[in-house]
């Protein structure tokens, strides 16, 4: 199996006025593709950090990073918006749904910045709305849904461009622990289907859900199996 992820000494700080507080401490992960794998932790120890290092939403100020062989650490801003857009599927612990937009158009989003037409779009989500179970819904507005049914259409969002990874900061952290379990259940059905998730919890008994567990304590991780 390919790494879809290798990082290199990843080291990240935060400027505040004078201070610069270290966040990230010689990170080095390897993820290979088809890995389902937990990053767990309590709050403030670098998690959701972490997570917009890995969906290269946010820079590094040292190390190595390659994303799907991409040298993400030698890659212009530019460059990077379209990475993200190809290789990552962002699920977030509130949805981060467009109110205005019914479940079908929120579901199309990442397909229609890729620039390809409506009608397009509109067939290569079809496969994904069935697999979650969506098809009913698909004119409702995301505050006619239930949290669990919002948290399906965001990973619905996060499938459709096949991304190389499926990347999740709390996604059970909004649901009660029964659809939180649905939603975990789901994870390990794409996974089981060839998908590699990252997952990031404070939540040992949500990180039990994935195949490998690393802990992040204080910027600094350690694998646990
Ligand atoms: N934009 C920022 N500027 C300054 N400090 C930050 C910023 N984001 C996070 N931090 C600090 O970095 C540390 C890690 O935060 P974070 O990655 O959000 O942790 P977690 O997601 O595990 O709760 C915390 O001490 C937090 O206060
Ligand atoms: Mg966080």
């Amino acid at each position: 199996m390919k790494n879809i992820i290798e990082m290199k000494n990843i080291n990240k700080f935060y400027k505040m006025g004078n201070e610069s507080l270290h966040v990230l401490k010689n990170i080095n992960l390897d993820v290979e593709e088809g890995d389902f794998l937990a990053i767990l932790g309590p709050s403030g120890s670098g998690k959701s950090t972490l997570m917009n290092m890995i969906g290269c939403m946010d820079r590094f100020n040292e190390g190595e990073y390659y994303l799907d062989n991409v040298a993400i650490h030698e890659t212009k801003e530019k460059k990077l918006t379209n990475i993200r857009n190809q290789k990552i599927g962002f699920i977030f612990q509130k949805y981060h749904l467009i109110s205005t937009y019914s479940v079908q158009q929120n579901i199309m989003i990442p397909l229609l910045t890729r620039g390809i037409t409506y009608q397009q779009a509109l067939e290569e989500c079809t496969d994904t709305i069935q697999l979650l179970g969506l098809d009913k819904r698909l004119n409702h507005k995301p505050s006619e849904l239930s949290g669990g049914q919002q948290q399906r259409v965001a990973i619905a969002r996060a499938l459709v461009g096949n991304p190389a990874i499926l990347l999740a900061d709390e996604p059970t952290g909004a649901l009660d622990s029964h659809t939180g379990k649905d939603v975990l259940s789901l994870f390990k059905k794409l996974n089981d289907m060839g998908n590699t998730i990252i997952m990031i919890t404070h939540d040992l008994e949500v990180a039990k859900h994935a195949k490998h567990i690393v802990n992040i304590i204080d910027g600094e991780l350690s694998m646990v199996n």
